[in-house]
């Protein structure tokens, strides 16, 4: 289990990754964020019980992601989640962290649903979100507005059984890539 939970002491390393503008400009909120900001950000979700935020560390002891659920509903059993890998971080990080998150969501938290809210903007997301299985619900009745701009926000559920089914194909497919880049190592090495 590379997840725990958030504490002051991730505050710095949070805040930079938060303001860097790969992450910042996929964001709903966009403007970089000042450290008084930030802290009083922190205090406010300490005391949110519909909250849970999580660090991702992977190799143990070195941060490389976030994930959080909010708007938790523990008696319908829902949240939302959002997240993000550190810049820099090696490709298949996001992956990664969602199964983790994901399991976490559906086995720790016991819920039913998972939503998330994505804006049109990020491909990436949309792509990501869809290779996790979740079902695209349509457009939020109201546009994110940025500066003046009306941008569509995508709405996407997954459920516990979607995610079941979703988990193996993953992991299938994390396996074959995996025997594949073992296979061209050994030729490789053949070749030596
Ligand atoms: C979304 C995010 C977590 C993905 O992390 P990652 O480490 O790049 O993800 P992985 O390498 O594990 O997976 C990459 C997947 O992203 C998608 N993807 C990657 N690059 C893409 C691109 N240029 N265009 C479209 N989709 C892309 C694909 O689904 C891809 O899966 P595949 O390579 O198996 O086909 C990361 O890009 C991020 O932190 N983005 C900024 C924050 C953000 O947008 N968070 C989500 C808010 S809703």
């Amino acid at each position: 289990m590379s997840l725990r939970r958030l504490e002051e002491g991730d505050l710095g390393v949070l805040l930079s990754w938060r303001n860097a503008s790969e992450i910042r400009l996929n964001m709903f909120r966009q403007h970089v964020i000042s450290e008084a900001e930030h802290l009083a950000w922190f205090e406010s979700i300490r005391k949110d019980a519909s909250a849970c935020w999580l660090i991702y560390a992977n190799p143990p002891g070195v941060p490389s992601g976030v994930v959080n659920f909010t708007r938790m509903d523990n008696a319908v059993g829902t949240a939302h989640w959002g997240f993000y890998a550190a810049p820099g971080s090696p490709p298949g990080t996001g992956t990664q962290l969602s199964l983790e998150a994901l399991d976490h969501a559906f086995l720790s938290l016991r819920l039913r649903a998972v939503f998330a809210e994505v804006l049109s903007s990020n491909d990436r997301s949309l792509a990501f979100h869809r290779k996790l299985g979740f079902r695209e619900q349509g457009r939020r009745a109201e546009d994110h507005k940025i500066d003046g701009a009306h941008i569509p926000v995508l709405c996407f559920e997954l459920s516990n059984e979607e995610w079941r089914q979703a988990r193996a194909v993953l992991l299938e497919r994390i396996s074959a890539a995996s025997a594949a880049i073992a296979g061209k190592t050994d030729r490789s090495r053949e070749g030596d």
